[in-house]
């Protein structure tokens, strides 16, 4: 049902593991196809403090989809061909700071990318190069910031499946950085490229292997963690629709000043 998609919501949750859904079960639910396959899973829409907002399951609705294989430029151009301009993040990550213990909610400010061999542009042709230098939307960012969120951190980005060894951790800690992450990169840069605003909400879930003696990190316990928090969490997403900018973003729309490969339908 690619027809009439645009125009269906302005903001975007991208849900991560362990957030499958957001709205009522009856929500309305659009089955899209893009010219880089099909995103994740359907998308629902609904609205949320009076604002039209699509959901999408990054993992799927039953996490099919491991950070390495998910169908990242099929999942934005979906968005976008909703009529999306804005785009919430909520996301699981270790923290590489023993301060920041599970539970903590993160609006990083920054992202290192230690992917490799993932997509990360829709161009394929020489001469364009988006500005990444502040990878996230300032404005989306603030409205991300509620409650007792912390402003600011650096996500390193790794390609997982696996979780880090307590050396590579404690590197990534000896270096500043404040969180890992292994689905963070490339969306933020797919979404640069669309011109859509991006902020990422970091939820918490371990203490990284560097961090924490004992055992390391087990998926398990991940999931478990983002359980937990899944309600604070979803009501934290709310309060930051709410309070989500309207009109053109004065930055993010003028970013590329480039015409996307494939016209939207
Ligand atoms: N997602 C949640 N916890 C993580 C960790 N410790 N490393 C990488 N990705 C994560």
């Amino acid at each position: 049902m690619n027809k009439d998609a645009q125009g269906r919501a302005e903001i975007a949750v991208i849900g991560g593991s362990g957030f499958y859904s957001f709205f009522a079960d009856d929500a309305e639910e659009i089955v899209l196809d893009t010219p880089y396959g099909v995103p994740s899973a359907p998308i629902t829409v609904g609205e949320v403090e009076g604002r039209q907002v699509a959901f999408l399951p990054r993992h799927g609705r039953n996490h099919e989809y491991s950070p390495h294989t998910l169908p990242y430029r099929a999942n934005m151009w979906a968005l976008r061909m909703l009529g999306v301009s804005r785009v919430f993040a909520p996301c699981a990550v270790g923290s590489l700071v023993p301060e920041y213990g599970p539970g903590t909610v993160v609006v990083p400010d920054q992202l290192v990318d230690r992917t490799s061999g993932r997509t990360q542009t829709y161009f394929d042709e020489g001469g364009i190069h988006v500005e990444f230098a502040d990878p996230y939307c300032g404005e989306l960012r603030r409205a991300a910031v509620q409650d007792t969120a912390i402003d600011g951190g650096v996500m390193v980005v790794v390609e997982g499946p696996r979780f880090s060894t307590r050396a590579e951790s404690q590197w990534f800690a000896r270096q500043g950085w404040t969180l890992v992450n292994m689905t963070g990169h490339p969306e933020a840069v797919l979404a640069r490229e669309l011109e859509l605003c991006y902020a990422p909400i970091a939820l918490v879930t371990d203490l990284d292997a560097g961090i924490e003696s004992g055992q390391g990190v087990r998926a398990v316990d991940v999931f478990a963690e983002f359980q937990k928090n899944i309600e604070p969490l979803k009501a934290l997403v709310r309060s930051a629709v709410r309070d989500a900018p309207t009109g053109d973003c004065p930055t993010c729309r003028v970013h590329t000043g480039i015409t996307l490969p494939i016209e939207l339908p």
